[in-house]
């Protein structure tokens, strides 16, 4: 990945993730003060129900003191009750009482809870009533001629003589008195009756708290107390598309600041990168001279080992035996001329700086000689009628010439062989260096092929990252077999030609 990339990645993070958690945050509170507003609404709404339910229980109870009052001086109606007088009269009277009154259920009951006068439905008359707990408000479902309906009723006692009655008055809670109740435009309020199975609420969300109220079923008789709720409700459909606005303006708000900060970081990082880019190339410039530089210095030393060998040897014979000095050189000058060969050629290649190997049909037996030479520590176990390789024959000298080297210095000076074997593989040639010497334990042999990794004084540690690059080019392969303490092989295989 490119440094300005990875910059503008870094920088896109940098700015991305503090404005995804400040988004994120703004979008939860946000959330929570509409919830909070909407509890207040809704707790406020509750209150205000409460308060408009005491203004009707007021309202009835005032319309049913004015009633005792005209009970009280209605000499009639005192007859009808005490003694019996008139039946007819008692009948319609709470028929007439209610529509003076403006009430829409009105009972009179006596002191056994049968009703004596019945507003709203005549023919309740000495059935028992319902049995209200208090003095109200309940909220009553009444029979009438045509069916039920549900009212709010309050009540109130009164004594004619010696009996006492109770006077039942109330509103009919219907659609109206409930949207009358609602009053937020956005909010709805519905009764919850016992046993109520429908599923009035859905598509709806129940935003409570529920107002209760003391109920009784008085269709069939006198009933039993049990509660009803009124629920605020409100359409969900409207909270969902709060919500979704909510969300719409947040995403549209990260996307911008989004798209703002990575063209921010776009030009930061173009500003940023240019130098430092700039300053890496030259790095990395400076990094491969060194490396090249050390290779050189590498195959150089290698060269020179063979011709340093052949003068040592040379040296001696003319210091000991002058007389066999002709006849030794004669033996050696194929080592000293193929080492000057290879260090012209390598020489050449360098001087090209990027040596495309030349890969032509190549002798493995050849090199293996002309590597050796005539050291008496490396053996040749040379195989026959191997077909040529193809590959570039400095190449594959540079190759074995690391291996020897390696194979010799893992002696160390003390007695063991080397062994250079070649023999005929399947569409290839094998060449194997192997040695008696320290061998390597696993840990060793992982690093061996590591640039830069030597167990020795004055080694570059490149040799083997070397041959493994130059058997690649080859098209070859490279496999190690090695034990500590009991010597190693390197087996090179290259295709043949
Ligand atoms: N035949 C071998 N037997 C035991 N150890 C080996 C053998 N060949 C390589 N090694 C280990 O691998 C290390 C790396 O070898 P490599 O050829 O890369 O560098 P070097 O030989 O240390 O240095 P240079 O090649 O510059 O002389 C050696 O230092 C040695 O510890
Ligand atoms: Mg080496």
């Amino acid at each position: 990945m490119k440094f300005r990339t990875r910059l503008l990645i870094s920088f896109g993070v940098v700015v991305l993730i503090p404005l995804l958690v400040f988004g994120l945050g703004i979008r939860w509170e946000m959330a929570r003060r509409v919830t909070g507003e909407d509890q207040r609404r809704v707790r406020a709404l509750a209150g205000v129900i409460n308060a408009d339910i005491a203004r009707e229980d007021d309202r009835i109870r005032g319309r049913l003191a004015a009633l005792k009052r005209a009970l009280d001086d209605d000499y009639k109606f005192r007859g009808v009750v005490v003694r019996g007088d008139d039946r007819g009269y008692a009948l319609d009277y709470a028929g007439n009482a209610m529509r003076v009154a403006g009430l829409d259920f009105l009972q009179i009951q006596d002191d056994e809870g049968r009703i004596v006068s019945s507003g709203h439905f005549r023919n309740e008359f000495d059935r028992l009533g319902p049995a209200l707990p208090g003095a109200g408000p309940v909220l009553v479902r009444a029979a009438t001629a045509e069916g039920s309906f549900l009212a709010l009723v309050s009540s109130d006692t009164m004594s004619i003589g010696v009996r006492r009655f109770r006077l039942l008055g109330g509103v009919a809670v219907d659609s109206q008195f409930l949207a009358r109740l609602a009053r937020d435009p956005e909010l709805g309020v519905r009764l919850s009756l016992p046993n109520d199975t429908s599923n009035a609420d859905s598509g709806k969300i129940v935003v409570g708290p529920p107002t209760t109220l003391p109920y009784v079923d008085a269709v069939d008789g006198p009933g039993r107390v049990e509660q009803a709720r009124i629920v605020v409700t409100r359409s969900s459909a409207l909270l969902t598309a709060l919500q979704r606005n909510v969300n719409l303006w947040f995403a549209a708000a990260v996307l911008i600041a989004a798209l703002a900060a990575l063209l921010l970081a776009g030009w930061l990082s173009t500003r940023i990168s240019e130098p430092v880019e700039a300053r890496i190339g030259d790095m990395e410039r400076r990094i491969a001279i060194g490396d090249l530089a050390r290779q050189v210095n590498h195959d150089v030393k290698n060269g020179l080992a063979p011709l340093r060998n052949v003068f040592r040897h040379l040296t001696q014979v003319a210091r000991d035996k002058p007389a066999e000095l002709p006849q030794v050189f004669t033996a050696r000058q194929g080592t000293v001329e193929s080492s000057i060969d290879y260090l012209e050629t390598l020489a050449a290649n360098y001087a090209k700086l990027s040596p495309a190997p030349e890969r032509k049909a190549t002798d493995v037996n050849a090199v293996v000689r002309e590597t050796i030479g005539g050291s008496t520590l490396v053996k040749a176990r040379l195989g026959e009628g191997l077909p040529p390789v193809s590959a570039d024959a400095l190449v594959l000298r540079r190759i074995i010439e690391n291996l020897v080297s390696n194979a010799v210095d893992s002696i160390d000076g003390k007695s063991g062989s080397v062994t250079v074997t070649t023999e005929k593989g399947r569409g290839l040639v094998r060449i194997a260096v192997s040695d008696t010497g320290r061998g390597m334990t696993k840990a060793e042999l992982d690093k061996a092929f590591d640039d830069f990794y030597t167990t020795k004084a004055g080694g570059t540690g490149l040799g083997l990252s070397i041959v493994r690059r130059l058997v690649l080019d080859s098209n070859g392969s490279l496999k190690v077999e090695t034990e500590p303490g009991e010597g190693s092989t390197f087996i090179v295989e290259i295709p043949a030609q």
